[in-house]
């Protein structure tokens, strides 16, 4: 099969100006497949941040994973496990990957994979499930965000601000995010947040204006140590900060006073690394919760553009420059067309 072959031998991990190792679209060995998995034939794939570190030898695949890219796809069932049951071949769907995702075809144990939505086209699909879980997971089962609380939603232009924003707000609360920019400010409130913040401005005060709102009970954060202090301050009593990225860095000082007076709850997850089991139990609830909300139409993947596959450099520049709103697609070339064609 054709893929975006990983840079061989692995890089080293390289700083974040260094210019990136060149990705190519070559031949691959096909996947093996075992009684619990799906062979997925992929229509499209997304880029995620994560893809942009594991090129810089960051964030490497865990163990056992595809060593090709792409945490999220969607195709058609092509061939399915003896052990598996409620997927036939021909059938669409979309699979959230530990890796293997930049292919023609990617092998899924089929607990994690998903119906697509009704009415929604596979390119679409392929952005939801590495966001759209990440979001639902940090906000509801760990952030606990309810009904009519207030959030903050740090990178609400990104791919996982735009799935959090949607969903919080179909969960009925009261959103607040951050972006860079007015324009990307503009769109987070077109998606549903009550005001959005501009982190470029030095002079806005995100976590002032939060107590000014009586603070907020869920930030979601995807900066890491550069917010700390801000996030800390801008929660209610018993608010709790759920850190998801470390784009602002890793290490920072705490002020646990403020954490034992408020009676503040501070939380890190990962979804990439957690185990099969785990991730299957976590896709069997987003299923349940979250797939009637696409269903009704009221949350649906934001996507900036679709790229053709081989033009992965191009999409990976686009989100490392912060000139993407949402998702970027990569759709994979029809078998026969490109340069390099295994079949
Ligand atoms: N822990 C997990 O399981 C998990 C899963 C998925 C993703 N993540 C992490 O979550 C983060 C977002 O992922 P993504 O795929 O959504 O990436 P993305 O689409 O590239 O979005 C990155 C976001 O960060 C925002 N940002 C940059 N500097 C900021 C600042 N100073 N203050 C506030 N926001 C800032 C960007 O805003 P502007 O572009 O508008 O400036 C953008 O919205 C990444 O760090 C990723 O690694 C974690």
């Amino acid at each position: 099969m054709r893929a975006i072959l990983p840079p061989s031998p692995p890089v080293p991990s390289s700083p974040a100006d260094a210019a990136p190792p060149a990705l190519t679209w070559g031949d691959w060995p096909e996947p093996e497949a075992g009684p619990g998995d799906v062979v997925l034939r992929v229509v499209a794939t997304a880029v995620n941040r994560a893809d942009l570190l594991q090129v810089r030898g960051h964030y490497p695949p865990p163990p056992g994973a595809s060593p090709i890219l792409g945490l999220e796809a969607a195709g058609y069932v092509e061939r399915v496990g003896a052990a598996v049951s409620g997927f036939t071949p021909g059938q669409p769907a979309m699979a959230l990957l530990a890796g293997g995702g930049y292919a023609e075809r990617v092998v899924v144990d089929a607990r994690h994979l998903l119906p697509v939505p009704p009415g929604l086209e596979l390119v679409a699909a392929a952005a939801i499930p590495e966001v759209f879980v990440t979001a639902w997971l940090n906000l509801f089962r760990l952030g606990r965000l309810a009904p009519g609380e207030r959030v903050l939603i740090h990178g609400g232009s990104g791919g996982v601000g735009t799935a959090a924003i949607q969903l919080a707000c179909a969960r009925g609360a009261v959103v607040y995010a951050t972006a860079g920019g007015a324009e990307r400010c503009r769109r987070c409130v077109a998606l549903g947040a009550t005001a959005a913040f501009d982190h470029r401005d030095a002079a806005v005060d995100f976590a002032a204006a939060m107590q000014d709102e009586g603070g907020v009970d869920v930030v979601l954060d995807v900066m890491g140590a550069k917010l700390l202090e801000r996030n800390l301050r801008a929660l209610a009593p018993g608010g709790r900060l759920v850190v998801i990225g470390l784009q602002g860095g890793r290490k920072a000082e705490i002020d646990l006073g403020r954490v034992l007076a408020a009676r503040l709850t501070v939380v890190g997850s990962t979804l990439r690394g957690r185990d099969a089991d785990d991730k299957a139990a976590l896709l069997a609830g987003f299923a349940r919760e979250v797939l009637p909300l696409f269903d009704a139409g009221r949350v649906r993947p934001i996507i900036d553009r679709i790229l053709p596959l081989p033009e992965v450099e191009v999409a990976h520049g686009l989100l490392a420059r912060g000139e993407v709103f949402g998702k970027v697609v990569l759709a994979v070339p029809p078998a026969g067309t490109g340069p390099q064609n295994a079949e």
